[in-house]
Parts: structure tokens; sequence; C-alpha cells
């Protein structure tokens, strides 16, 4: 087992939804020692405070859709520390290989010749279906899950995820980023031939002391109580509370 950070490496690193039992040993590992952090917004306080008290945390979150930092300019700060020899983490929420951008930052690391390791998290998903004890895939009504957003690009909102043909009626639907005209997000899955009687839990602010958790079906979903961002969708006929 490695340990410890090491000097001129970049490390990207899932930082799990919130709660620090939820990382891995190595997350944990990698935070007590890197020199450099980059967190998103999404990482919990809780887990930034494993990090060493001589480490500099460099926030570099973007909030709806109004950057803070660019792209370029988180590859640039990654890149400045590597290459002055230091431990750099990378730590995005959930996992940072689903809706995380690394495929940006890795392309960016690679072609500098920057060493680079991937820690993986718990993602969103996964941590909201263990604590609502909701399987997501089920013998008898979801052979398949599906992780998907409906915010695509910076600049581009798409209400819904686009689908070729009819949506299959045995998966399981994650959507992250869902924005918050949920009602036509609703009818755009409806009209891909959701039932709208279609169980739907909207999670706020997930493995959080403010966790809310909003039960409906896809048809009442734009009367639905949902809490505020970050909030992700799970849909499908397997979604049910217990
Ligand atoms: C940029 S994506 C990051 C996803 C992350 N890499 C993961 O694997 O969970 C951000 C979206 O993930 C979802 N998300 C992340 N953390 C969340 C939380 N604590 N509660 C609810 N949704 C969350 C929301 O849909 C949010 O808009």
């Amino acid at each position: 087992m490695n340990s410890g950070a090491q000097p001129g490496h970049v490390y990207l690193v899932g930082a799990g939804p919130g709660n620090p039992d939820l990382l891995t040993l190595r997350a944990a590992d990698l935070l007590r020692t890197a020199d450099v952090i980059l967190p998103d917004d999404l990482v919990s306080e809780d887990v930034l405070a494993l990090a060493s008290p001589t480490a500099e945390i460099i926030a570099v979150g973007k909030r709806c859709g109004q950057p803070r930092i660019t792209q370029a300019g988180i590859h640039g700060l990654m890149l400045e520390h590597a290459q002055a020899d230091r431990s750099v983490l990378r730590l995005k929420s959930g996992d940072p290989l689903v809706f995380g951008r690394a495929g940006e930052e890795l392309a960016a690391l690679r072609e500098a010749g920057i060493p680079v390791e991937i820690v993986p998290g718990i993602s969103v998903a996964f941590a909201v279906a263990a604590d609502l004890q909701i399987p997501l895939t089920d013998r008898a009504s979801a052979s398949k899950l599906i992780l998907a957003t409906a915010h695509h690009a910076e600049g581009k909102v798409e209400l819904s995820p686009s689908w070729s043909g009819a949506f299959p009626d045995d998966a399981t639907l994650v959507i992250y980023m869902p924005g918050r005209n949920f009602g036509a997000l609703a009818s755009d899955l409806i009209a891909s031939g959701i039932p709208q009687e279609t169980p739907c839990v909207a999670v706020s602010k997930a493995s959080t002391p403010l966790q809310h958790v909003c039960a409906t079906t896809l048809g009442d979903l734009h009367v639905a109580a949902i809490g505020p961002a970050p909030v992700v969708l799970l849909i499908g006929r397997a979604i049910k509370l217990p």
C-alpha cells in the first residue's frame, strides 16, 4: 500500500458525500499528507478538517454556473504547485470520475507529464441509496442503472437528459444537477415514456445535518416540496422508501 502524498504528484480524489466516515483510507491518508488541497464547493468542512494544519487549501468551486475560477485556472493551479514539487490533492465531492470534469483535468496533467493517481469516492447516488435503504437495482423491476445530468456544459442548460427512443421501464434513473425547473424536467421525462406514477425521491444536501428527503411521483414532481441545492433525483419503479 502506498503511503503519503508524494512531491510533484497530483491526486484526483473522491471526498464522498460529506461524512468523513465514508472516505476511503487512501483519501484520508492523502488528506493528512498533501501540501496543497484544491477542493470543490461540495466538499464538506468535516472532510477538510482532516487536512494537515500546514496544508495550503485553495477553494476552486463553481456555483450555479457562475465560475469563480475557470477550468483552465484550476489546471494552472494543479500544474503550478506540482511543478514546484508539492503534492497536490484535487478533492472532488462524491466520486471524481462521475460528473467531476476529471477527463479534462487528466488530459492537462498528462500533457504536462505530471504523475497522477485517482482515488474513488462514494458518489451521491450510492450514499443516498444506502442512507434511505433503497436498492438501486431490483431483480423484478430495475435491471439497469442510469446516471444522468440535466446540465451538460457551461453556458448550455438542458432541462432533461436526451434519449433516443423510449426510456427503458426497467431502469433506475439518477439525475445529478437537475436544476430547479422540476416541472419541465418531469414533463420531458414523461414525454420520453416514463409513466407519471413512477416513484421519485429528491434528496437535498444528502449526508449532511440539513438533509431533506422528498418522496413523490414523477407526475407530482412539479408541486413537490424539494429542498435547496444540491439535489439529486432518483426515479424508477424500484425507488420506494421503506
Ligand atoms: C458536479 S456534480 C458532482 C457529483 C459527484 N462527483 C458525485 O459523484 O456525487 C454535483 C451534483 O451532484 C449532486 N450532489 C452532490 N453532492 C450532493 C449532496 N450532498 N446532496 C445532494 N446532491 C448532491 C447534485 O445533483 C449536484 O448538483
